[in-house]
């Protein structure tokens, strides 16, 4: 199970273990922070990020990847899509089938407009279904909104957009009363009231959890909302391109059926894109904690159609993903295992930060310690530093592993791993992207009328870095607050001649700009066979 270092290493956990159980770890200072980030956070290095060329954020730098996509052709420029030909035809359509597309279909459907789903797995196939340690708000006595605006600010680095982190936060409360009315199975103790937990950067126990499945449950209600109230719901079916019409609005998107190839148009007074994250793309080689199908396509198609990105080089590398074993290597740990007291600490069993800093500031700590400190576990792929579960036990009791995060305890068993007896190893692992297309505060793009965006594709909710917790809440809030502002607007709009043609200004943006590609974008799947890492 382990190797012959390991063990030798987990003896020095081991030994070092009732000294660290009750003691006080210093928090950095911001200063420390601000040069530990510069040093070793991934956002730092040069090599990781492309210019852009062309479109609105051209001049400005994203991750090579992402550059790679945006300057891409559009897979349909040579493609007869007749536009006279509509397959769907809807007040509402939303792309992607996760937990914001979920919540702003059910929310476009109450308000009576009619509301479709295109999604290019299934729904429910999203980074919702993943999320794990939980999701925030400030609903208890000695907590409030002003509170979470606070701590949600700082650790963004004072740059979330301030109309967006306060609906956020503000709507929060409401988002887990609604979603407890849905039928979601939050922790609760004796007296039916929700337990709560601290999160990396919360100065106040607010993260409301299912166990550490907490996604899965919130999705599952959502898939079965939708489902139960009928809303369609177009499977295996990529939205590849922005369709707008002859004033400028945005006015429904050219769809791929993932089975037969045969392309579809779908008409729609309002379009919301809630397509999700972008950790497939493997950012610098990183291994991710991302389903399968997040490949920033709906970043992508926003961009060709002329809208803005915001923070797009800014990425969150979730401190402790997998390291070892391989099988499950970038899989995610959630932090509700450090939130339960379990500490990060290197191979001489020292422990080497404070648990709950900040996500951005305990991925560059750990990397400090596996590179130039010298002080990681050696596994087959790279390195790793412990974290310290036996710990979770000696505080919390006997049986707080199984009680509290059972999918963890599960996911290590099935290879031999016993967490509640034996530390675990863990490495950063792209998470979340920060950055996506920009959103006024009422959820719509500035650009293209008509046109928003909820969930992981937008930028600045969160500023450049975001705690936990506040991406399972920002779903729920923004995708709530999408369908109900999109089945307004609806009402209001005529829909001119449906067209095509900023492909084949985007197309001449390229050409001019000298970009030559025979690659196409969106990705839709990741390619493993040329990946190399
Ligand atoms: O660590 C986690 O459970 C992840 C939560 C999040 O990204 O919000």
């Amino acid at each position: 199970m382990f190797t012959q270092t390991m063990l030798e290493s987990i003896k020095k956990v081991e030994s070092t273990r009732s000294a660290r159980i009750g003691a006080v770890l210093e928090r950095m200072s911001a200063k420390e922070k601000e040069e530990l980030l510069k040093a070793y956070h991934p956002d730092h290095r040069e090599d990781g990020f492309d210019t852009i060329k062309i479109g609105p954020n051209a001049g400005q730098k994203a991750p090579c990847e992402l550059v790679k996509l945006l300057h891409s052709n559009s897979r349909i420029l040579n493609e007869n899509i007749d536009l006279s030909k509509i397959d769907y035809d809807v007040d509402v359509l939303v792309i992607g089938g996760g937990g914001a597309g979920a919540s702003a279909a059910i929310e476009a459907h109450n308000a009576g407009a009619d509301v479709m789903i295109v999604t290019k797995l299934r729904i429910g196939d999203a980074n919702t279904m993943m999320a794990e340690g939980g999701i925030q708000a400030a609903d208890k006595p000695n907590d409030s909104p002003v509170q979470h605006y606070i701590d949600a600010f700082g650790g963004g680095h004072f740059a979330a957009r301030p109309e967006l982190l306060r609906r956020l936060v503000m709507e929060a409360p409401d988002a887990i009363a609604w979603l407890n009315s849905l039928g979601v199975m939050f922790d609760k103790d004796e007296n039916g009231d929700m337990v709560t937990t601290h999160g990396g950067g919360t100065s106040r126990k607010r993260m409301h959890a299912c166990k550490d499945y907490s996604g899965a449950e919130i999705m599952r209600n959502l898939r079965d909302e939708v489902l139960n109230r009928k809303i369609p719901v177009v499977d295996f079916t990529s939205a590849v391109e922005l369709i707008m019409d002859d004033k400028g609005q945005a006015a429904g998107a050219v769809l791929l059926n993932m089975e037969t190839g045969d392309y579809l148009v779908a008409r729609a007074k309002t379009v919301i894109i809630a397509t999700g994250g972008a950790g497939r793309l493997h950012y610098q080689n990183f291994p991710t904690s991302n389903h399968y199908g997040a490949t920033a396509d709906g970043l992508v198609l926003g961009y060709r159609a002329g809208a803005p990105l915001l923070y797009q080089d800014t990425i969150q590398y979730h401190p402790t993903g997998v390291a070892y074993p391989s099988q499950l290597f970038g899989a995610l740990v959630t932090e509700k295992v450090r939130s339960l007291g379990a500490m990060l600490v290197n191979v001489n069993g020292q422990a080497f930060m404070h648990p709950l800093e900040t996500r951005d500031v305990a991925a560059a700590a750990i990397i400090r310690e596996c590179s130039d400190r010298k002080l990681g576990v050696n596994t087959p792929l790279g390195s790793g530093v412990w974290l310290d579960t036996p710990m979770i036990e000696i505080i919390g009791g006997e049986g707080t592993i199984e009680k509290r995060i059972p999918a963890m305890l599960r996911m290590y068993m099935n290879y031999g791993i016993d967490m509640r007896k034996v530390p675990i190893l863990v490495y950063p692992t792209l998470h979340y992207q920060n950055g996506g297309l920009e959103i006024n505060g009422e959820g719509f793009t500035n650009t293209i009328p008509n046109l928003l965006v909820a969930g992981e594709a937008v930028g600045g909710i969160h500023g450049r870095n975001r705690l936990m917790g506040n991406s399972l809440l920002d779903i729920i809030v923004f995708g709530r607050n999408a369908g109900k502002k999109a089945s307004a607007k609806a009402k209001e709009i005529t829909l001119g001649k449906l067209s095509l043609s900023h492909l084949e200004k985007y197309a001449k943006e390229l050409e001019e700009a000298g970009i030559a590609t025979d690659c196409v974008s969106p990705m839709l799947l990741p390619d493993y066979t040329r990946h190399e890492r």
